[in-house]
């Protein structure tokens, strides 16, 4: 919220210059429908400010009581200005120039309230809780935050802490694959990721630790919420989509054996970011991101990259030869194989309560694949495969899952330490945004139920 109202009053304050240097450029009546124009914008910014500023005092918990009166004062004069402006019928030169200067005063005393005496309790909020890491965002004092490079707008960070490292110069190979890898499938095969930072920093006992720092994307964005609210045939625009992008992976990986990237292209590991209730459709270039780059799978010369014991660290080091011999190679090579990644996504549609539109989606894949990459020659599904592999993936997951919360126990009540992931208490039947095989997925949030009782047409 606190970014959101920064970004506002940038906006408006950005808003506010552009007039100022117009006004101060010419005021031939030529250029009056362009002051007009730039007078509505600068005028429903400060409505969009201050109706998000009230907003946020009203949820008054997260203000402090010294400071909600003075935002919403502050908010209120901002307003009254404009209006009293908007009614002066053709202002002159000089009164424009007084009135912009107060609008300038007035947003700037805004910002230093929302930015420096603003303090929110310390919350820390999972995010979701993926087959590998554990997403959180901290909330309130210590928040995190960075200016976007492309945008230039406050954003909110995600963070996803990988399991820790031995050594230094591991976390920093693991540190620079998550750039290649991320870099990689932007740049090069034009599947866009967030922004990110991969962090190094010194843990307990001699380890290391990276710290995945990624641009905190709006929960309605996640794909596996929206396949919950939106229209059969907007879902299926969605599928098709993901099938284009993961297309591209599949075609670099068909001619370039000596440089392999696996990939996850389950439902949850995509955003499509600008959607939400006010802007409950996917057009034909939606922007989208695909958000799981912190298992950067990259096969140089047949040989994995990614030390794979990030996958294994979680379990009870009795059990890790085993499942080092069995599990891990299998799972592993799903994210090679086309036909394999492509059955993962249905499957997750089970996940993720859309079970019912399998066997379309298992249509459309036949058709596509056919289609698209036949140089592939991939095998059709059945919705039946689909069930099955289903069915065993849950298996693996939930095995995994309660290795997790074994290795907690172990590492907590019997020597005593602090477990390095976040994983709340009780059985992961009941863990909220668990989004791997068998949980219950992401929650609805209250900004999404009304979409979800409509089923957008
Ligand atoms: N940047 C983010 N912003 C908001 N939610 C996120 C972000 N990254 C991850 N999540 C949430 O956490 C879930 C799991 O994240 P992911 O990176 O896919 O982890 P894993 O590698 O364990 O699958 C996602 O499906 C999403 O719901
Ligand atoms: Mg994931």
């Amino acid at each position: 919220m606190k970014e959101k109202l920064i970004n506002l009053v940038d906006q408006a304050e950005k808003n506010r210059r552009r007039l100022c240097r117009l006004i101060a450029s010419s005021i031939k009546p030529a250029n009056e429908e362009q002051i007009a124009r730039e007078f509505s914008a600068l005028k429903a910014g400060i409505e969009e400010l201050t109706s998000a500023t009230n907003s946020a005092v009203e949820e008054a918990d997260q203000l402090p009581r010294s400071l909600s009166p003075s935002l919403s004062d502050l908010c209120q004069k901002l307003e009254q200005d404009i209006c009293h402006c908007a009614q002066t019928p053709k202002p002159a030169s000089q009164d424009w120039k007084e009135y912009l200067a107060e609008q300038k005063r007035l947003l700037a005393i805004l910002k230093n309230e929302i930015q420096n005496r603003w303090n929110q309790p310390l919350q820390i909020k999972i995010l979701g809780i993926g087959e590998i890491t554990t997403t959180i965002e901290v909330l309130g004092e210590g928040s995190l935050r960075r200016r976007h490079p492309e945008s230039g707008q406050w954003v909110r960070l995600a963070v996803k802490k990988a399991p820790s490292f031995p050594t230094r110069s591991g976390a920093e190979k693991y540190q620079s694959l998550c750039y290649e890898y991320e870099q990689f499938l932007s740049a090069r095969l034009g599947i866009k990721t967030p922004f990110a930072e991969h962090k190094l920093m010194p843990g307990k006992n001699g380890r290391w630790l990276v710290y995945n720092l990624q641009e905190r994307l709006p929960s309605e964005s996640i794909a596996c919420l929206l396949i919950q609210v939106a229209s059969q045939e907007m879902i299926e625009r969605v599928f098709l989509r993901l099938l284009q992008e993961m297309k591209k992976i599949f075609l670099w990986n068909h001619s370039h054996p000596e440089y392999l990237l696996g990939f996850d292209g389950q439902i949850p590991n995509w955003a499509f970011i600008r959607f939400g209730p006010s802007h409950p459709v996917i057009e034909e270039n939606e922007p989208l991101l695909y958000i799981d780059t912190t298992t950067p799978l990259i096969r140089g010369e047949g040989k994995e990259q990614l030390d794979t014991e990030i996958f294994i660290k979680s379990i009870p080091l009795i059990l890790r030869p085993i499942v080092r011999r069995t599990l891990l190679q299998q799972v592993l090579d799903r994210y090679y194989r086309p036909r394999d990644v492509v059955l993962d996504l249905i499957a997750s549609f089970i996940t993720h309560h859309r079970g019912d539109l399998v066997p379309r989606m298992v249509e459309l894949a036949n058709q596509g694949m056919g289609k698209e990459i036949p140089e592939l020659g991939l095998e059709p599904f059945s919705a039946k495969e689909i069930l099955s592999y289903n069915r065993k993936d849950v298996l693996i997951w939930k095995f995994f899952r309660q290795m997790k919360r074994l290795d907690r126990f172990i590492t907590e009540k019997i020597f005593g330490k602090s477990y390095e992931q976040r994983l709340p208490s009780g059985s992961p039947r009941f863990w909220e945004n668990l989004v791997g095989a068998g949980g219950k997925g992401l929650t609805v949030p209250e900004s999404l139920k009304p979409l979800l009782q409509q089923k957008i047409e």
